[in-house]
This record gives structure tokens, C-alpha cells and sequence, in this order.
């Protein structure tokens, strides 16, 4: 199949290319940055370089490159690191998910494009009452925190214009695999857990979200999909693993009032009311498993300094488990 994969030179975009062109797909890869024409390249992949937000040169690229599908990958999250601010940190990301994606929709309509997934993420798009633990089924927030409205409403319109059109919407967990941002901050102390650390994380390893994305452009009809390991964590019981894994000192512990001063509403929100999701529906009706069913033979694969070639045991039972 021709697959017009945009964000290709991302965090999920690098993974997902190569495994595409492994399971006999042609790439056409889009970035933004004119340094990542060759990333992109090297990866297998026909580049082009593509600003989402203009409609004109996504309706132009579409149509040249005669997809059978379209992937939206697209975001704008390098170097994030304003929380308290978290709208504003968010506004560009915003703009891919919201007019964005109306332009690849629009392009994909006017091409006869009839394959369409695009990237959501589950853990700040449930409604943050009731159980720990969503299933697709469950209500989106429809209630934000003033400082993480526009984002979640971006979420929200992403989410329902894809499944209108008939598309796909894949709510990935938590990315994890690369040096990222989150192991920073843990190696420097500076993601404490905040109250009782009971906001609930998925995480995916960027391999397994890959992998999950290459078997959604088999799956015939529209729908969201949780993308997310088995294993949904409260921060208080993930955060401290992940900094004992990477050598760094235990997390700082802050009450409530303290991270709404210092690092904004949303910190708060981030540290204990956020909701983790369930993969039963993908597992069933992708037919995808996770080669690193938990964050923790994933962390430890990934950043433990003896890292274990085969996934670790687990050292003991989830609090916050899905089944
Ligand atoms: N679910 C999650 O947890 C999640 C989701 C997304 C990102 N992240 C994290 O955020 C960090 C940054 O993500 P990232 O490395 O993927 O970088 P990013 O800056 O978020 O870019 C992602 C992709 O979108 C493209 N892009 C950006 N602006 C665009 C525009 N206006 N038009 C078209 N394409 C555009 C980028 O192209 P260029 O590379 O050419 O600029 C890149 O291919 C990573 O640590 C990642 O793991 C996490």
C-alpha cells in the first residue's frame, strides 16, 4: 500500500517507517525541518517537506503522492517544557491536531483517500472521575482545568472529526524509548510526585505504538483504539522505578498547593487526576500485543544501566490494573 505518513521524522514517525516498509508498504514521509529531509531518507522513506497548516501545500502533497493511506503524526513537542503555562506550550500542537487535521481530511476526501489514522493521547483525554482505568467507550473530559482547555478541546476535535470521516483514532499511551524529556527531569529531580501521586499514566514504548499503527491500517471501519501497555500506574508507584533505574535520587514529594503555585494547575492534574486506559480492544481487534506488556521490563530495557536482554519479571502486582 502507498502510505503518506506525516510527522515521519518524529518521535513515533521514525519508528513507524521502517516497520511499514518491512511489512512491504511504500512511505512517502513528511517533515517539517529541512535538516530531517535525510532522516527521513535514510529510513526508507520518499521525504517531503510539509507545513500542516497550509492547506494548500497538503491538499498539493496529497494529491502527488496518490496514498492509499494517510497517518497523522504530526505534533509540535520538542523542547516542552512549560507546564505552568501548558495551553500556550501546546498552541502549535493545537493547531496540527485542529486545523491540521481538518486539512488532511479535506485533502484525503478530494484524493479518495479512504485510510485515515491519526495520533491522540489517552491519558489527559478522559473524563478524570470514576474508575483509574478507561476503555474507548468511556466519556472524554468535557470538564479541563482552565489552563488545559484548549489543548484537551484540540484532543477532542481530533478525535471526532477523524471518526466522522471514518478514520482511526489511535490514543497512545505515554511515549517512552528514546531520551526524552521525562528521563531528564527524573534524572534532575525535577518531576516530583505531587499530593498522593495518584494520577494515573499508560505508557507504550515507541516500538509497540509503531507496531500497533502498522496492523490499524488493517482493520476495516472507524474507531479509537487505546494504545497502551497492561500495565496503568499511578505516578507514586512508576516514578520512583524509573529514578531508581536511571541512578538518580527518589523523586521529590510536594503537596498540592505547592505544584499549583510552582509549576501550574496542570502539573497538579498530571501528577493526580489523570486516567490510564485499557488495550483489550486493541489486542482484540488488531490482533497487536506488546512486546513490553509493562513499563517496567520496557524502562528497564531501555534505560536501566544492566539493561536485561529478555523483559524482567515483575517485582510485584499493579496497583491500578486493567483487568
Ligand atoms: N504520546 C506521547 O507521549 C507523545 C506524543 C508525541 C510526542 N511525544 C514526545 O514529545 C517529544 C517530541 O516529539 P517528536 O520528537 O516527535 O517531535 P515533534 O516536534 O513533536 O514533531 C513530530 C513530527 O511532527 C512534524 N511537525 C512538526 N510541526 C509540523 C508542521 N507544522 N507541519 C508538518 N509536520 C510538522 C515534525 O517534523 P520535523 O521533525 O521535521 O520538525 C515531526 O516529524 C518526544 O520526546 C516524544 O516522545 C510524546
Amino acid at each position: 500500500m502507498r502510505i503518506f505518513v506525516v510527522g515521519a521524522s518524529g518521535a513515533i514517525g521514525t519508528r513507524l517507517v521502517p516497520q511499514l516498509i518491512a511489512r512491504g508498504h511504500t512511505v512517502i514521509g513528511t517533515h517539517r525541518s529541512p535538516d530531517h529531509e535525510k532522516r527521513v531518507r535514510e529510513l526508507g522513506a520518499e521525504p517531503v517537506g510539509l507545513d500542516l497548516l497550509d492547506k494548500r501545500a497538503v491538499r498539493d502533497a496529497v494529491r502527488a503522492a496518490e496514498p492509499a493511506a494517510i497517518i497523522h503524526q504530526a505534533t509540535a513537542l520538542t523542547n516542552l517544557r512549560d507546564f505552568r503555562h501548558f495551553d500556550r506550550s501546546f498552541a502549535q500542537t493545537n493547531r496540527l491536531r485542529t486545523e491540521g487535521t481538518d486539512a488532511l481530511l479535506a485533502a484525503a476526501r478530494e484524493a479518495g483517500v479512504r485510510r485515515f489514522i491519526a495520533q491522540s493521547f489517552a491519558s489527559t483525554l478522559y473524563e478524570r472521575s470514576g474508575g483509574p482505568v478507561k476503555t474507548e467507550d468511556d466519556p472524554l473530559d468535557a470538564h479541563p482545568v482552565p489552563a488545559m482547555r484548549e489543548t484537551v478541546a484540540a484532543m477532542r476535535h481530533l478525535d471526532e472529526t477523524v471518526r466522522s470521516a471514518g478514520g482511526i483514532v489511535l490514543r497512545y499511551g505515554g511515549f517512552y524509548g528514546d531520551e526524552d524529556g521525562l528521563v531528564e527531569a527524573v534524572r534532575r529531580r525535577m518531576f516530583p510526585i505531587v499530593g498522593r501521586g495518584e494520577g494515573v499514566t499508560s505508557f507504550i514504548h515507541l516500538e509497540d505504538a509503531a507496531a500497533a499503527t502498522v496492523l490499524a491500517l488493517d482493520y476495516d471501519g472507524s474507531g479509537a483504539f487505546n494504545v497502551v501497555d497492561d500495565e496503568p500506574a499511578a505516578v507514586r508507584e512508576w516514578l520512583p522505578v524509573l529514578a531508581k533505574m536511571l541512578g538518580a535520587k527518589p523523586p521529590r514529594r510536594v503537596p498540592r498547593w505547592l505544584a499549583r503555585l510552582v509549576a501550574g494547575e496542570a502539573a497538579v492534574v498530571l501528577g493526580t487526576g489523570t486516567r490510564g486506559g485499557s488495550n483489550a480492544k486493541a489486542k482484540r481487534e488488531l490482533g497487536w500485543e506488546p512486546r513490553y506488556p509493562s513499563w517496567r521490563e520496557g524502562f528497564a530495557a531501555t534505560y536501566a544501566e544492566d539493561r536485561p536482554t529478555a523483559p524482567a519479571s515483575r517485582p510485584h502486582e499493579p496497583v491500578t490494573n486493567m483487568r
